[in-house]
């Protein structure tokens, strides 16, 4: 069989250099396209080492161009397209809702459109746990009903898995989806190569950690330490980035191949294993070696006490599941910032 290429929008940032990585290992041709609006070239230049791929394609394009979009569908023989392109800060998302809907709308609208007008194609959406909100019931399955999101940034991921369920509704099997609900990705490639790199303060638990470790950052602020959890910080589902991104390449030959059930299908990507704050600050410190200066400050606006998934329907239906431990995760994350520091 030939190799199947995929498209992978967003392809140089956090999430999508993981999952190209993980693509090439498992045999697919990959097209990188990305409009660096949020992301430099550090993740690309990391992923074409670790892959010894240096002509991995490299497209610089803004999925918010209809007419950028169409021609690189034009330019390669896309098998499947995994979109990551979109903005993702909550907070900022909440000041400028135009911003977001616009950039994260249009650019999905803009495959979709394209894919129809190539008489198909496969598409994976990144979708996040956000669409659960504050569920009644942990651990959350996909059949968990999805709630009003709370910022903009979460409504897109609602509104974009709509999109997608719609669109392969309406074009009898020619376009299929999947959609994946992202828990809390968090950690490093192991070679220290690629990893997180967020712009000013982060706004996440492991990269604000690892910065305050590294002394970039004078103390962490444990955001809430009264809720009704067994230690009174919240607790959240942290997946491995690359346990993450191999969940894509599950979908993607599930996908290829023909193996889908449904024309739309969604799967959750957790460990299912429910770590506090704490607990993970806890580990942080504990396997790095490292003291944390850090502090409990009031609970933070927006957020969820508890959620983690129920990833059974991923390991039986594509033979997924998370194998690394929170130690490796922490230590990859912890090494990949003293990477970003040439220590
Ligand atoms: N936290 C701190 N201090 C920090 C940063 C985070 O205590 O400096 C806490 C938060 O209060 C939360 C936990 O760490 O309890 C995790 O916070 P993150 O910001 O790392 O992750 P969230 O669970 O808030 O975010 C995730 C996804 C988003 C998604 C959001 C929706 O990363 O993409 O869930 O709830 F939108």
């Amino acid at each position: 069989m030939s190799k199947k290429t995929v498209l992978v929008s967003g392809g140089a940032g956090f999430i999508g250099s993981h999952v190209t990585v993980e693509l090439i290992a498992a045999g697919y041709d990959v097209v990188v396209a990305d409009n660096f609006s949020n992301c430099d070239h550090t993740c690309f230049e990391g992923v074409k080492k670790i892959t010894g791929r240096e002509d991995l394609p490299l497209e610089v394009v803004d999925f918010c161009d209809a007419a950028a979009t169409d021609a690189l569908f034009a330019k390669y023989p896309i098998d499947a397209v995994i979109h990551f392109a979109a903005f993702k800060a909550v907070g900022e998302s909440v000041a400028e809702p135009v911003k977001y809907y616009k950039n994260n709308l249009t650019s999905f609208l803009n495959v979709l459109e394209t894919a129809q007008k190539r008489g198909g194609c496969n598409v994976l959406f990144s979708s996040s746990a956000t669409v659960y909100g504050e569920p009644e019931k942990v651990p959350v399955t996909e059949q968990t009903p999805r709630q009003p999101a709370t910022s903009p940034y979460g409504n897109t991921k609602t509104m974009c898995e709509d999109i997608l369920r719609d669109t392969v509704k309406a074009n009898g099997g020619k376009i299929k989806g999947i959609l994946l609900r992202y828990f809390n990705p968090i950690g490093a490639h192991p070679s220290a190569l690629i990893g997180e790199l967020p712009r000013g303060v982060p706004n996440n638990l492991v990269p604000y950690i690892t910065q305050t470790a590294i002394g970039k950052r004078e103390c962490l602020n444990i955001f809430g330490n009264d809720y009704p959890t067994p230690d009174g910080t919240c607790q959240r589902d942290f997946i491995d980035i690359v346990d993450l991104a191999k969940a894509h390449v599950y979908a993607v030959t599930r996908m290829v191949e023909g193996k889908m059930k449904q024309d739309c299908e969604v799967f959750n990507v957790g460990t299912g294993r429910p770590l506090s704050v704490m607990e993970l600050v806890n580990a942080f410190e504990k396997v790095n070696g490292v003291k944390l200066n850090y502090k409990f400050a009031p609970r933070r606006a927006g957020d969820i006490t508890a959620i983690w998934a129920d990833p059974t329907l991923a390991e039986t239906e594509m033979g997924w599941k998370a194998t690394r431990t929170i130690e490796e995760t922490l230590k990859a994350a912890w090494a990949w910032e003293c990477h970003l520091a040439g220590k």
